[in-house]
C-alpha cells in the first residue's frame, strides 16, 4: 500500500466514527501532513450541520504548520455557503500545496475541485470506488431523492423462509436473530408488509416503522403497532400501481419525511417484487445450515416464472461472516 493509499484509508476510518449522526449528509474524515510528510492535524465531519472534516482538521492547527503540505479527505471540499464557509478557502489559507481527494460530490453545488486547481494547487484522485462506497447512501439520497434500501431475509439452505404451513420459527439462530436487532439500528426506518405482521406479530422495535398495508388488513393491537412512530402506506394515502401499492411512490414519501435509509423485513413476495422492480439496493442474507427439502415450502425470493439462468438477478457480495451456527452475506445488487 502506498503512503496516498494509507492516508485515504485513514480517512475512511474517521469517516465512518460520523455513522448515525451526519444524515443526511456524507461521511467525510480528513488527514493533514505537513511538507515533510509528517500527520499534523486529523478530523471529521462528527454531525449534521457540524464542521466539515477539512476544517475540524485545519483549525486543530496553530500556526502554518501546513503550509506546503498535503491533505487527504475522502470527498471534494465543498465550495458553497451551506451550514459553513467553503473548505476550499480554508484550504487555499493555509496555503496546502496538494490535495488528495476520494470522490467528487454528487451536489451540484459543489466544485471544489475547480476552485482549488484555480489556486495552483495540485488534486489527485485516489481509492475512488471504495470512497463512492463508502457514501452510497448519501449518493442514492443525493442524486436520486430517495432512501437507500436493505432487503433482509433468513432462509435455509434451500432458500425457505417457512414450512408449507407457514411455520418459521425459528429458522436462524439466536445469535443471528440478535445481530438483526443490531442491524436495525443502523437504519433510519423498518419497511415490513400486512403478510408478515398477520402471520407473525413480530415487535419489531425501532424509532419508525412501515407498513405496507393496502387495505388495512393488520390489527392495531399487534405487538408492531405498540412502540416506535408508524407509517401505514395504504389506498387511502398511496397511488396504486397494478392494484398494489406504489413502491416507489412510498419511499419518496419516506424520504420527504426525513428516512434515508430503509431495512426491510418481508417474506417472499414482497421481496420477489421489489426486487424485479429495481427498488433494492442491497441484499442482508442470513443462511440457516438446514434444509427444508419441500417444493411447498415459502421461498425467499417469489418472482415470476423465469426461464433462463441468465436472466437471474446478480448481486456482488462484499462481506461474509459466521453468526451462531450461520452465516451472513452482505450483497450489492449489480445494477444492469
Ligand atoms: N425469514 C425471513 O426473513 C422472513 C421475514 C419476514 C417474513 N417472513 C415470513 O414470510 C411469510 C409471509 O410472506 P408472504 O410472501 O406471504 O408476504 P410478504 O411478502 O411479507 O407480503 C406480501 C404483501 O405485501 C403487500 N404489498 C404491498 N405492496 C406490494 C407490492 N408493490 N408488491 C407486492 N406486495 C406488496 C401486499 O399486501 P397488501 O395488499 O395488504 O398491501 C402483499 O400481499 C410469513 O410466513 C413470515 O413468517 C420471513
Amino acid at each position: 500500500m502506498n503512503s496516498d493509499e494509507k492516508y485515504m484509508r485513514m480517512c475512511f476510518r474517521l469517516a465512518k466514527r460520523g455513522k448515525g449522526k451526519v444524515a443526511p449528509n456524507p461521511l467525510v474524515g480528513c488527514v493533514v501532513l505537513d511538507k515533510q510528510g509528517n500527520i499534523v492535524s486529523k478530523g471529521y465531519h462528527k454531525k449534521y450541520g457540524g464542521n466539515h472534516a477539512e476544517r475540524d482538521a485545519l483549525l486543530k492547527l496553530k500556526n502554518n504548520e501546513a503550509e506546503g503540505g498535503t491533505i487527504y479527505v475522502n470527498l471534494e471540499p465543498c465550495s458553497h455557503f451551506g451550514k459553513t464557509p467553503p473548505c476550499v478557502d480554508l484550504i487555499i489559507e493555509h496555503k496546502l500545496k496538494r490535495v488528495v481527494v476520494g470522490m467528487k460530490d454528487v451536489n451540484p453545488k459543489v466544485d471544489g475541485i475547480t476552485k482549488l486547481q484555480k489556486a495552483g494547487i495540485t488534486v489527485d484522485f485516489i481509492l475512488t470506488s471504495e470512497a463512492e462506497f463508502l457514501n452510497r447512501v448519501f449518493i442514492k439520497n443525493m442524486t436520486q431523492k430517495l432512501p437507500y434500501v436493505v432487503l433482509k431475509t433468513a432462509a435455509t439452505l434451500d432458500g425457505k423462509i417457512a414450512s408449507f404451513e407457514g411455520d418459521s420459527k425459528w429458522i436462524t439462530s439466536s445469535e443471528a436473530r440478535s445481530e438483526v436487532y443490531k442491524m436495525r439500528k443502523d437504519f433510519d426506518c423498518i419497511m415490513t408488509t400486512s403478510n408478515t405482521v398477520i402471520a407473525d406479530n413480530p415487535t419489531m422495535e425501532h424509532k419508525f416503522k412501515c407498513i405496507l398495508d393496502k387495505d388495512l388488513r393488520t390489527d392495531k393491537n399487534a405487538k408492531i403497532y405498540q412502540q416506535g412512530k408508524i407509517y401505514v402506506a395504504a389506498k387511502e394515502n398511496t397511488p396504486l400501481e397494478n392494484d398494489r401499492l406504489d413502491i416507489r411512490a412510498v419511499l419518496a414519501e419516506l424520504y420527504r419525511q426525513g428516512i434515508y435509509s430503509v431495512f426491510i423485513e418481508c417474506g417472499g413476495t414482497f421481496a420477489g417484487t421489489i426486487l424485479k422492480e429495481g427498488l433494492i439496493d442491497e441484499v442482508y442474507q442470513f443462511i440457516a445450515p438446514k434444509i427444508l427439502n419441500d417444493n411447498k415450502g415459502l421461498s425467499c425470493f417469489n418472482g415470476d416464472d423465469v426461464s433462463k439462468i441468465s436472466d437471474c438477478i446478480k448481486l456482488d457480495i462484499y462481506e461474509h461472516k459466521k453468526i451462531g451456527a450461520d452465516i451472513l452475506l452482505k450483497m450489492r445488487l449489480i445494477k444492469k
